[in-house]
């Protein structure tokens, strides 16, 4: 799990050094002031160059990376963006914010976007395609960006649960036109709110940067009150106190995932061995972020049987399946545009992705594991599965 487990002295010294400075909470001007202390840009220039990306732009949520990515793509009424069905709510919130129709598509067995049901969800008037990394396992991204060439529709890579994650060696976030991230605190690193985008395309950046900031285009030959514009746009920033903790947790971000590889390593080796529990499929070359091992059960029932058992014996689940219908389109039905995409039966839908969902049980993997936890688990699974 997160990186709030380690939130401690780095944190504090970088905020601290903000108010060293000055104490601007602003990303821009107040130059005099600051002494040259701009933690958010500085954040940005340093996650881009860990992530192997050209630019990166810092946000005030995942959520609005998200949107803040449709907008730099230009999306709006009439276009349609895919993505897949086990998601949150918040990639698909981000699609009807921009105005474009959400379609999702199912997911296969790694319980990421399925690429023969993206190829078949594929209309004239897809405009972009949301690939989701969840729970820190990438998706099928080889075939998935290439039915995206093969179609010229750009993909966005929501990696809110990815960051740090890599596939053949490429962080996940890079391997699309645009990519995603949100350090809310539940998330492998934390800024406590916060987001980030990374880019291949300079243009894209700059779309990006003018839209998160009302238009703003922060020419440099003139000063903000007077900053040329070509679109308007929305607030979106990341403040300063974000910049500084963010800059401290990327610093912990390899520690964070190489410790949650080697306790779900662990967890796995007790549990293997355990009747009726089918682990989750992961894509060759993958290095997960390893935030949550998941396994299918035999059944709903022995899903719901699992989150007993180990709450009983202190332990827990993450998601599923106890927040299956945050995360799992055939239950939006609160969402009319998504009603409107998929008609009226949404809950028939994804029957794949029902049968999977139904029977996934998530188990959160922590930074700081008490060493009897893996027998523990398997323990209190034994008596249930
Ligand atoms: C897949 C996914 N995308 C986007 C988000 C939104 O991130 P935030 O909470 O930073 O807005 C989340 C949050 O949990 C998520 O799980």
């Amino acid at each position: 799990m997160p990186g709030y487990e380690l939130v401690g002295a780095e944190e504090l010294a970088e905020i601290q050094d903000v108010f060293q400075h000055g104490g601007v909470l602003f990303r821009h001007g107040f130059d005099a002031m600051r002494q040259n202390c701009y933690k958010v840009k500085e954040f940005e220039s340093v996650f881009a160059q860990a992530m192997g990306a050209e630019h990166a732009l810092a946000v005030s949520s995942g959520t609005a990376a998200l949107r803040v990515a449709l907008a730099a793509l230009d999306i709006g009424p009439g276009d349609e963006v895919i993505s897949q069905c086990f998601t949150f709510v918040a990639t698909v919130e981000a699609i009807i914010e921009s105005g474009a129709a959400p379609v999702c598509a199912e997911i296969d067995d790694t319980l990421n976007l399925d690429p023969e049901d993206l190829k078949r969800k594929i209309t004239a008037r897809t405009k972009a395609v949301i690939v989701v990394h969840m729970l820190g396992t990438p998706a099928r991204l080889s075939d998935i960006s290439a039915i995206c060439q093969e179609y010229g529709i750009p993909l966005i890579e929501d990696t809110a649960w990815g960051c740090g994650g890599r596939l053949q060696g490429r962080a996940l976030g890079t391997w699309g036109r645009i990519g995603t991230y949100s350090f809310d605190f539940a998330k492998t690193m934390t800024t406590g709110e916060g987001g980030m985008l990374v880019f291949n395309e300079e243009a894209d950046w700059r779309r990006a940067m003018a839209w998160h900031d009302h238009g703003h285009e922060n020419n440099p030959a003139v000063p903000r009150w007077e900053d040329t514009r070509l679109s308007s746009g929305f607030n979106f920033r990341m403040m300063e106190l974000q910049g500084a903790v963010g800059l401290a947790q990327l610093k912990k971000l390899p520690r964070v995932i190489e410790a949650q590889r080697s306790n779900k390593e662990k967890i796995w080796r007790a549990l293997s061995a355990l009747p009726n529990i089918e682990p989750r499929a992961v894509p060759p070359g993958a290095e997960e972020t390893a935030d949550a091992l998941i396994f299918l059960a035999a059944s709903r029932r022995a899903a719901l049987a699992a989150r007993e058992a180990l709450v009983s014996a202190g332990y827990s689940t993450k998601i599923l399946p106890e927040a299956y219908t945050w995360h799992f389109a055939a239950t939006w039905t609160h969402m009319p545009e998504l009603v409107a995409s998929h008609g009226n039966a949404l809950e028939d839908a994804f029957p794949r992705s029902t049968a999977l969902l139904q029977r996934a049980v998530s188990i959160p993997i922590n930074v700081m594991m008490r060493v009897e936890a893996p027998a523990a688990i398997a323990k209190a699974l034994s008596e249930v599965l």
